[in-house]
């Protein structure tokens, strides 16, 4: 079986950056970071509110992360602009709501179907690879297909809560498998992603034909656990 890639996403970092309005935690940082402790790449998100990353981050991040950085965006002609100029080398296309605290489902790939497509193939033109996030539907996936995507990247967040809430996930990880199983067959890479933890990532690695997971919010929150007593070591050594 091959290794999964392991996409680390950074936008909570800045998320307790912009808590305070202050410059650290600071999210170039973060992504150094994690391409010195193994990630394949370094995902983050612009969004049109800017309530986390920003546009300098962005800029930074493209200019010193020597892996690939992943852009979430919007399908919108500011993120279509922004994108065209940064040219990341990976791109997810994400729906956005101004009020929902996280991207709560996968795109409607009915709506502004024709713009979407013009899209994807500009950014292709140049040199992004374009994934789209989407449903364990089968639709979704054979949708994606014919919108000329290289990818698609599954919203696992249903199934990591029924694994998170401790009750029955199979219908969901049987949704997932199949929609993994079709994705491979029309010749799409299939990227997993939202609210995975170590439990739900690991009954997911488990399913051949996913070739990279993106992990954010519980990996960012663990690491709280992970470094707090070093912290508190270092700030002893000062306050004596
Ligand atoms: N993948 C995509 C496309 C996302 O939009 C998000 C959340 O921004 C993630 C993965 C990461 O989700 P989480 O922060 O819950 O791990």
């Amino acid at each position: 079986m091959s290794k999964i890639r392991l996409g680390v996403n950074i936008d909570h970092v800045a998320t307790v950056r912009n808590a305070r309005g202050e410059n650290y935690p600071s999210p170039l940082r973060a992504a150094l970071f994690a391409q010195k402790s193994g990630a394949d790449s370094v995902t983050i998100h612009l969004r049109e509110d800017r309530r986390h990353i920003n546009d300098t981050d962005l800029k930074e991040i493209k200019s010193k992360l020597k892996i690939p950085f992943n852009l979430e965006i919007a399908a919108t002609n500011e993120m279509l602009k922004i994108a065209l100029k940064r040219k990341p080398p990976f791109i997810c296309i994400v729906p956005e709501k101004r009020q929902e605290i996280t991207t709560e489902g996968g795109l409607n790939l009915n709506f502004k179907k024709n713009f979407l497509k013009k899209i994807i193939n500009k950014l292709k033109k140049n040199k992004s690879r374009i994934s789209l996030f989407v449903e364990p539907n089968l639709n979704d996936i054979k949708e994606s297909k014919n919108l000329n995507a290289d990818c698609v990247e599954i919203h696992t967040g249903k199934f990591c809560n029924l694994v998170n809430k401790n009750k029955n996930h199979k219908n969901e990880l049987k949704r997932i498998k199949t929609a993994v199983t079709l994705g491979n067959k029309l010749g799409l890479e299939v990227h997993a992603g939202h609210g995975l933890t170590y439990k739900s990532a690991k009954i997911l690695a488990k399913i051949s034909g996913i070739k990279e997971f993106n992990i954010g919010h519980f990996l960012i929150g663990e690491s709280i656990f992970v470094g707090l007593s070093k912290t508190i070591k270092n700030f002893r050594k000062i306050v004596k």
